[in-house]
């Protein structure tokens, strides 16, 4: 980083958070793609248009509107102390619908881990890289009596929000901001889930998809990629997906499994 570049990345960084769309994202998320566009184009005002339009690409894009946490969290504590069993999950399902990336897999919430997740071992740990609203799919998950859960998105709000519902979904854990990119958890879990997650990182480093399936350490990596693209067309994206997949893995000693749903291509990926 050059003298001009260090003294432009603090006042992009102010510019970027004060934005209302952009002021809860990780702030060193900022700098780090912040940095990237300052070094293409040496120019402090397109460099802030650039780390926008980014942040927006690989992180608002999926956020239909302001996200009304306080809220949400009222109707789940409600439906935690009401006791009634049926309607946690229902207000999960709510909540979900917020996200467009985990609204997707609505439908689906049924078979989709008593499918993957069939033959595994009681799972105790599970990590949830890049989560989004996922980790309010906890109720569907089967998951042993202690389970911890630990999940990683670039929004401290968002965090604070999960960090809340893990505990009145009776599992152990935290939500924690971070770029997963610079800082891949490392800590050993028996599960991690990285849904939809690879396209999306690998659109700010190319390099991001076989380095997190190397780097995350457990036995079991969920991995997949969407069926459509956030527009709703198809464009053989499966193909090309499942294409890139392969690619990832090849000439590893890894296991895998594939199963495809509407919507969702996964792959489970077993390392031991
Ligand atoms: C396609 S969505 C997938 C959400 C979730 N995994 C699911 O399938 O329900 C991608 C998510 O990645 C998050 N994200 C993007 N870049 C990230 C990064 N470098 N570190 C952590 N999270 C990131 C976005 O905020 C967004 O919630």
């Amino acid at each position: 980083m050059n003298d001009l570049e260090y003294h432009q990345i603090d006042q992009l960084i102010e510019a970027v958070l004060a934005s209302s769309k952009y002021r809860s994202i990780d702030r060193d998320f900022v700098r780090y793609i912040g940095m990237r566009e300052l070094a293409r184009r040496q120019n402090l005002k397109e460099s802030i248009k650039a780390t926008k339009n980014k942040l927006h690409q690989v992180g608002g894009a999926y956020q239909d509107s302001t996200p009304r946490y306080a809220v949400w969290l009222d109707k789940l504590r409600q439906a935690a102390q009401a006791g009634d069993r049926e309607h946690v999950p229902d207000v999960c399902k709510w909540v979900m619908g917020h996200h467009s990336s985990t609204r997707e897999r609505l439908p689906l919430l049924e078979q989709f881990y008593s499918t993957i997740l069939a033959d595994l071992p009681p799972i105790n740990s599970i990590i949830d890289i890049a989560c989004g609203l996922h980790p309010l799919a906890i109720p569907w998950m089967p998951l042993s009596e202690h389970a911890h859960y630990y999940a990683y998105d670039i929004y401290q709000d968002m965090m604070d929000f999960l960090n809340e519902c893990v505990a009145l979904l009776h599992v152990q854990g935290y939500g924690k901001a971070c770029n997963v990119l610079q800082d891949c958890p490392t800590q050993r879990v028996d599960v991690a889930f990285m849904l939809k997650v690879i396209p999306c990182l690998e659109q700010v480093d190319k390099s991001a998809g076989l380095r997190l399936l190397e780097t995350i350490n457990a036995d079991h990596l969920v991995v997949s990629f969407p069926a459509y693209s956030l527009g709703g067309r198809k464009k053989g994206m499966v193909a090309n997906y499942e294409a890139r997949f392969y690619e990832l893995v090849a000439n590893k000693p890894w296991s895998i499994q594939r199963f495809a749903f509407p919507g969702e291509l996964v792959f489970l990926l077993s390392k031991s």
